[in-house]
């Protein structure tokens, strides 16, 4: 995709979209490779890199966890894993095989020095300068390790702050969440970059893989007819939703600790806000780019105890049906608390004090049990004066003001919506729908989130990736919202039946300005 020269600068290498990266052979370890994320994602993810050609020349993958396995058994349980979650079926045998013998399972506890001499002494053993120096350490354990770990890389040498020109490097990436407030992530933050710098951290946020997620860039700034309209002056407002179909399941114990705004609002909904609502950055470059969405949430207006009250409701589901299926309540999930009122959705109404959108709302939502699994943003402009047509509207024909909705996932497509003359002699109007499909556009192509980011880690490129004082930020918002709940019970109109949209106390929220949900529609 190219970008117009007077927005981009250097046209020539969009880092957003390239997948075409120059990457150096390197060594990647992965703390927790026994673990779902590994085979479900990490795993299936440089397999489809190895196939499509994008993995280095020379790589190895070092798996540490603490169950005791041969590198034959680990490569037997990740092909069987393969097998259910590759997206190239059915998976080549052969080829397979030429990707396995470069994965090593290292078996070792986190908190032993010993392991990480161990590992140490194996990344060391071949006489191959990039194999022993290029190294990518991927975080998939548990987020109370990733200080420590980061700390005992660095004791045996294996970890290292690189300068800019160094010719060899070592990066951190470091699976969500990144701490539980803003206090924490400060403290890891702090702890992270005692050893390397900043540049070496790469902070997942797996949306921002997701290559509709991506879209929003280029959608924004390479059509000059929306950019034109993307500003108070024509937006009455903004809706981001980002719905589940299912409940916690087997997540209650975490769900309990993490609960929707920490889970979602924190990481996902803020990051599809940041990319939506920002200016444009100067060039591409990862660091353009990541100032614009920092400033962008340093921008939301600051939350108090008395706006929480007014501008964020918490959900909870009790027991419903679902396509009808019965579906629990949250309170009868397992690990979860009988009295529990933590919160399984959330909806906001958040301000951004600058130029462009001042006095705009945006409106973000998320939640559990709800009736599909979407993810859209839906920017509806103000309406016109409706002096021409008010005669003939009714309420089934009444006047819609235009609308554009992105949706993220899945189906992933454009749709604007505008309003048609019905055909015939009568001047009757109806709102009408003009969609662009992506499939049906460019074919069937959903790389994994998990692809794109491994791949522009081990490139060295951390535009997908969360800055330190990005995710601080995000923190920040999320800290005012819990501080303005403060622990209090959930009211009646903030429980909702599995399988709706949300609690009463969410339409509230959109009441008093006249405005209302808009739900993301299931496939056909
Ligand atoms: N799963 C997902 O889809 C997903 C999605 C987004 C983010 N994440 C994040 O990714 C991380 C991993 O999630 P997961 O679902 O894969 O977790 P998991 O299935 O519980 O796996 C945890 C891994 O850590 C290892 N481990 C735990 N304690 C250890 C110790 N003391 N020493 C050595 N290894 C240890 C475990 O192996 P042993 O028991 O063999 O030691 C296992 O391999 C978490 O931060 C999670 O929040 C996961």
């Amino acid at each position: 995709m190219s970008l117009a020269p007077t927005l981009s600068g250097a046209v020539s290498a969009p880092s957003l979209g390239s997948s075409h990266k120059a990457v150096q052979s390197c060594t990647l370890v992965i703390f927790g490779a026994s673990g779902d994320l590994t085979s479900r994602k990490l795993i299936p993810a440089l397999h489809q890199l190895f196939l499509e050609g994008q993995m280095p020349a020379r790589f190895r993958v070092f798996g540490f966890a603490r169950r005791e396995k041969s590198d034959a058994g680990w490569r037997a349980e990740l092909r069987e894993a393969l097998a259910r979650f590759s997206r190239t079926q059915p998976v080549d045998d052969a080829r397979w095989a030429s990707f396995a013998e470069n994965l090593y399972y290292h078996c070792g506890d986190l908190a032993d020095g010993a392991a990480y001499q161990s590992l140490a002494a194996r990344i060391n053993a071949p006489d191959d300068a990039a194999l022993q120096h290029n190294l990518v350490f991927y975080m998939a354990t548990s987020p109370s390790h990733f200080g420590a770990v980061a700390d005992r890389l660095h004791a045996v040498g294996l970890l290292q702050r690189k300068e800019d020109g160094d010719a060899l490097w070592q990066r951190v990436v470091v699976e969500k969440p990144f701490g539980h407030d803003e206090a924490s992530a400060h403290a890891l933050n702090n702890q992270l970059t005692q050893h390397i710098r900043e540049r070496q951290v790469f902070r997942i946020d797996h949306y921002l893989g997701k290559e509709t997620v991506q879209n929003i860039m280029m959608f924004r700034f390479s059509n000059s007819i929306f950019e034109r309209l993307w500003n108070r002056e024509s937006v009455e407002h903004v809706q981001i939703t980002v719905s589940e179909e299912i409940g916690v399941g087997g997540r209650g114990g975490y769900y309990e600790e993490a609960g929707a705004l920490r889970d979602m609002v924190q990481n996902h909904l803020l990051q599809v806000l940041s990319l939506i609502a920002m200016e444009p950055p100067v060039s591409l470059h990862a660091e353009s780019i990541r100032s614009e969405k920092v400033k962008l949430l340093q921008s939301i207006t600051p939350l108090t105890a008395e706006s929480v009250r007014r501008q964020a409701v918490r959900g909870q589901y009790f027991a419903g049906s679902h396509g009808g299926e019965p579906r629990k309540g949250y309170r009868q999930e397992e690990k979860v608390s009988s009295d529990s009122h933590v919160e399984t959705f959330v909806a906001l109404k958040l301000f951004i004090d600058n130029w462009r959108w001042s006095g705009v709302p945006f409106y973000l939502r998320t939640g559990k049990n709800l009736p599909v699994r979407a993810s859209e943003v839906r920017v509806q402009f103000r309406p016109t004066p409706n002096v021409l047509f008010a005669a003939q509207a009714t309420p089934e024909s009444a006047l819609q003001s235009n609308a554009l909705t992105l949706r993220l996932q899945p189906d992933e497509g454009i749709s604007l919506h505008f309003n048609g003359k019905v055909p015939g002699n009568s001047p009757k109007l109806r709102p009408v729908r003009m969609h662009f499909d992506y499939d049906s556009e460019f074919g069937a192509y959903t790389p994994e989130a998990y692809e794109r980011l491994l791949l522009e880690a081990m490139a060295g490129d951390a535009t997908l990736f969360i800055r330190r004082d990005e995710v601080e930020a995000a923190w920040r918002i999320v800290d005012s919202i819990r501080a303005g709940w403060g622990g209090a019970a959930l009211s009646n109109r903030e429980f909702y039946a599995a399988g709706t949209w949300g609690p009463v106390a969410a339409d509230d929220l959109l009441a008093p300005l006249g405005h209302e949900w808009h739900n993301p529609q299931p496939l056909p």
